[in-house]
């Protein structure tokens, strides 16, 4: 790293997340709920400054390490934005954009009028320069609609748009904003609400290709709760939820942080840091802290691991593992587990999730079978290959028995559930957990969340074509080819197991499905668009033992549906594809 500005002798060179960190001068930084810029070779991090609970306006700080931040000052004053009734007003989670268009500034502000929450509005402040001064635009409910956490965040086509709890903090509104971006569009085509009724705050947006992450927190106050993610192809449509993106102990409580912001960090091409908030009440302002931890989005998920204290060299190996496009014979991988972004290890007796470890991390070279779905995984150093005897997973001489097949059943997202061929289990991480160290094993596919994982190379020594995972295409040609496995092994009579409890959906079209079933038995069945969120279809249908016809109301269009089986003792979700 090379430092371009001054800096202090007791210069810091990591992060020590959640310590008391000060600024060049000293001080205890004030900037809460913040977001960080990066501008002509320069940080800004703009963020409340607080002096108790009472707002003193927004206050922006510059760095050229990350590490060590200089303050400039409050860059918009809180008495700017006073309410004429009460004489006040609070200020929360400043968020900076720069607009093409009209050369200026834009920053949104969470405002209330100094008493409570009840106002639920937004302030727009604009400036010239980065660093300020800024002043005041307007103060508005975005669209009408009461808007507390918020962020904003500009799109790779100049479009930006305005992230709100919304509803009495109920559901999240997405509003595109106008090209000046200094109001939203007041036209409900541009705005929608998304992740509903999951009571999500403290948003943050980050895109790779053509797909958007979010992260978000629950709603407790200051108090802080379990982090959570959400992905999309079309920022304005359909979030699907995906997990905890904390993953380590701690995760419970967000590593005692709430999210504000995803700061990418210049000169990587993949490296951003998690911005969180360790909220103090007794004293927002003062006793406040901070906690950064980078964050990975290599698994298709963002994940954000603990470190007591860490540097950009977290970052060195950003891009060294890539998800190769498709299985080849021959080539060597190792097996990345998507809601841990751990890897498949092993220290020679049995199999567990290990971070980044060219000790512990297994690399299998792939054998093709007469099955284009199924493959033998044989461990590149031993040449043994990969078995499951009786849930577990070990090493062994190949022996041409199932016990060694593995079918890879593709995805949408490019991820694979490995399934043993002698018994339909599925490769597995124990207890759902993504610590480090958990081990693998195999059981029921739908038993657990934790059975999605990605093939990776070391492009540092391989150069296998890659997969584009974080293209809109990428999805769609899976989806494809998802058409074509399910296609195939229905031809080869193969038939699929999902759920593992005593009910298989074998065969699916627009007009049904037939539920393959050991037991007479009774379930509520409902269909739900994958792209919509909407619910097509529930009902209770009765399956008799043996194979059941259930025909859906009307024929189903060309999509991706979940269809759901319940009763009081089984749950069983499937994917089914419609073209
Ligand atoms: C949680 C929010 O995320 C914070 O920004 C702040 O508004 C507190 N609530 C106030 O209780």
């Amino acid at each position: 790293m090379i430092f371009a500005g001054w800096l202090p002798a007791e210069a810091k060179d990591c992060f020590n997340p959640g310590e008391r960190w000060n600024d060049t001068s000293g001080k205890h930084i004030n900037a809460h709920g913040g977001c960080v810029l990066f501008e002509g070779g320069t940080y800004y991090w703009f963020g409340e400054d607080r002096n108790g609970f009472v707002s003193n306006g927004i206050s922006c700080y510059s760095s050229v390490d990350l590490y060590n931040w200089t303050r400039i000052g409050i860059v918009f004053e809180a008495s700017q934005a006073k309410d004429a009734t009460t004489g006040k007003c609070t200020l929360e989670r400043p968020k900076v954009i720069y607009n093409d268009m009209t050369g200026k500034w834009v920053m949104y502000i969470h405002w209330e009028n100094g008493d409570g929450y009840g106002e639920a509005k937004v302030c727009v402040a604009i400036s010239d320069k980065v660093e300020g001064p800024y002043v005041v635009s307007d103060v508005f409910r975005p669209n009408g609609h009461d808007s507390r956490d918020q962020t904003i965040f500009k799109d790779t086509d100049g479009k930006a748009y305005h992230f709100g709890s919304t509803d009495m903090n109920t559901n999240m509104n997405v509003a595109l904003l106008s090209d000046d971006y200094l109001t939203t569009e007041n036209n409900p085509v541009t705005e929608t609400k998304i992740l509903n009724g999951l009571k999500y705050e403290a948003p943050a947006i980050v895109k790779r290709g053509d797909t958007y992450f979010g992260i978000f927190s629950g709603c407790t106050g200051w108090a802080p709760n379990p982090g959570h993610s959400a992905t999309t192809l079309d920022i304005l449509g359909y979030w699907e939820p995906l997990r905890n993106f904390a993953i380590d102990n701690g995760n419970m409580t967000t590593y005692r942080s709430q999210s504000t912001y995803i700061l990418k960090v210049a000169g990587y091409d993949n490296a951003y840091i998690y911005m969180g908030d360790r909220w103090d009440s007794s004293d927002v302002g003062g006793k406040s802290e901070y906690v950064w931890l980078p964050l990975s989005l290599r698994s298709g998920a963002p994940t954000v691991k603990w470190y007591d204290s860490w540097n950009m060299d977290v970052f060195v190996n950003s891009d060294r593992f890539v998800r190769i496009a498709a299985p080849v014979d021959g080539a060597v991988v190792r097996i990345l587990d998507k809601y841990s972004d751990r890897w498949m290890s092993s220290k020679g007796n049995g199999f567990f999730i290990d971070d980044d470890n060219d000790d512990t991390n297994v690399e299998f070279r792939l054998e093709s079978t007469s099955n284009p779905y199924v493959w033998h995984f044989i461990e590149n150093k031993s040449g043994k290959y990969l078995e499951s005897m009786f849930g577990a997973l070990i090493l062994s001489e190949g022996n041409g028995k199932p016990t060694q097949d593995w079918r890879l059943e593709l995805e949408e997202d490019g991820c694979y559930a490995i399934q043993c061929v002698n018994d339909n289990k599925v490769l597995s991480v124990s207890g759902d957990l993504q610590l480090a160290s958990t081990p693998l094993f195999m059981i029921k596919k739908g038993a657990a969340e934790s059975q999605h994982f990605g093939l990776y190379f070391d492009a540092d020594k391989y150069d296998y074509e890659c997969a584009d995972m974080f293209s809109a295409g990428y999805r769609a040609d899976n989806l494809d080819k998802m058409r074509k496995q399910a296609d195939f092994e229905a031809s080869a009579g193969i038939e699929e197991t999902l759920g593992g409890y005593g009910v298989k959906i074998v065969c699916t079209n627009p007009e049904g499905i037939t539920i393959n079933s050991e037991t007479d038995t009774q379930m509520t069945m409902s269909v739900i668009e994958v792209s919509s969120g909407r619910r097509i279809f529930s009902d209770n249908v009765v399956i008799v033992s043996g194979k059941t016809s259930v025909a859906f109301p009307g024929m189903l269009t060309v999509g991706v549906y979940i269809v759901s089986l319940d009763n009081d003792t089984s749950h069983i979700i499937s994917k089914i594809i419609i073209y």
